[in-house]
């Protein structure tokens, strides 16, 4: 009985874990804080951070006798306030789950970090393999292709509106990235993102079906404004006949 409670408990230390990790990613060669926070300044403990539950990067000796940095990190370990590090110029190998732990009489991690290294995603071409154009409406196919994978895409759009074939279906490739087209404001989009990094090409509709654009509303925006303006100034225009006549009208009545 009390084994299966003590089994119990360890399942929801187990499952509590991750949440005490915060996910973080980073760009390949770019830097990252470790920051921790101790409550009470541990005096008499050893203040680690370790990688991947194994590696010690860095020990923070007790009594201000200084701080002990693995030979593996050292020149890629800068030393902060307060027990926070920084590591400098990351690699995917670089990638895992980074502790802080103090160490007494037992070990007690105070912060955890699982760090994703990340490449910027390759750039993209967005190409408009054909196009039908007849008086009613007008289709596009159109294709994008990154480094490692490529999406097709078809876009309909008749004398007010395009749409998307199918809808938007973005893709993962190979690295983990999105490969996603869209249409954004009369123009289609292919967007390569990753956690840390975005390319894109895009292709105005317009340009490849005149008479089918869809009517950009920037464009509304300005056509109101213009008339907007014409009529204030109509406006000012027929005041100023007005009281003109009106003047007149009295000058003659005196
Ligand atoms: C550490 O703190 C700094 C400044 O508040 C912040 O920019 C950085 O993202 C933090 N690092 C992590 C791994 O959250
Ligand atoms: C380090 O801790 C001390 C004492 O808690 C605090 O006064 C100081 O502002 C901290 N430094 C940083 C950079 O957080
Ligand atoms: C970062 O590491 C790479 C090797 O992974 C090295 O070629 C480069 O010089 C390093 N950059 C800095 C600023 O240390
Ligand atoms: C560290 O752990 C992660 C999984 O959390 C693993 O993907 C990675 O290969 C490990 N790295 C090393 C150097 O052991
Ligand atoms: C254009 O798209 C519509 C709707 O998907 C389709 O029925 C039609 O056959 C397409 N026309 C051409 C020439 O591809
Ligand atoms: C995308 O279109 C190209 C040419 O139109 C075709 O060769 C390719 O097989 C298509 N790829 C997918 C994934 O549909
Ligand atoms: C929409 O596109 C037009 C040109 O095609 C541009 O002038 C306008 O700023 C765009 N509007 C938005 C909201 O992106
Ligand atoms: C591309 O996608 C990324 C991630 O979703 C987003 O942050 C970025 O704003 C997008 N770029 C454009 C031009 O939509």
């Amino acid at each position: 009985m009390s084994i299966f409670v003590i089994l119990g408990l360890l399942v929801c230390i187990e499952a509590q874990e991750p949440s005490a990790v915060t996910p973080v990613f980073v760009q390949k060669r770019e830097d990252v804080l470790l920051n921790v926070t101790i409550a009470d300044d541990p005096k008499e403990d050893i203040v680690t951070w370790r990688f991947n539950k194994t590696v010690n990067l860095v020990r923070f000796l007790p009594g201000n006798l200084g701080a002990k940095v693995s030979d593996d990190y050292s020149g890629r370990i800068e030393l902060l306030e307060n027990y926070s590090v920084k590591l400098k110029n990351l690699t995917e190998a670089d990638s895992g789950v980074y502790t802080a732990v103090v160490s007494g009489d037992t070990d007690k991690q105070i912060t955890g970090y699982k760090i994703t290294v990340q490449d910027p995603v390759s750039p993209v071409k967005l190409s408009v393999d054909s196009v039908s154009n007849r008086p009613d409406w007008c289709n596009l196919t159109v294709s994008c292709r990154a480094q490692d994978s490529h999406i097709n895409s078809t876009f309909r759009c008749d004398t007010h509106t395009c749409s998307q074939e199918g809808g938007e279906r973005p893709q993962v490739t190979p690295s983990a990235a999105d490969l996603h087209v869209y249409l954004s404001n009369g123009s289609i989009i292919c967007n390569h993102s990753n956690q840390v990094s975005w390319t894109k090409d895009m292709k105005i509709i317009k340009h490849f079906c005149p008479r089918h654009a869809e009517s950009d509303p920037a464009g509304l925006s300005v056509c109101l404004l213009k008339t907007a303006v014409l009529s204030v100034g109509l406006i000012i225009m027929v005041a100023a006949v007005i009281t003109v006549h009106l003047m007149e009208k009295l000058k003659k009545r005196k």
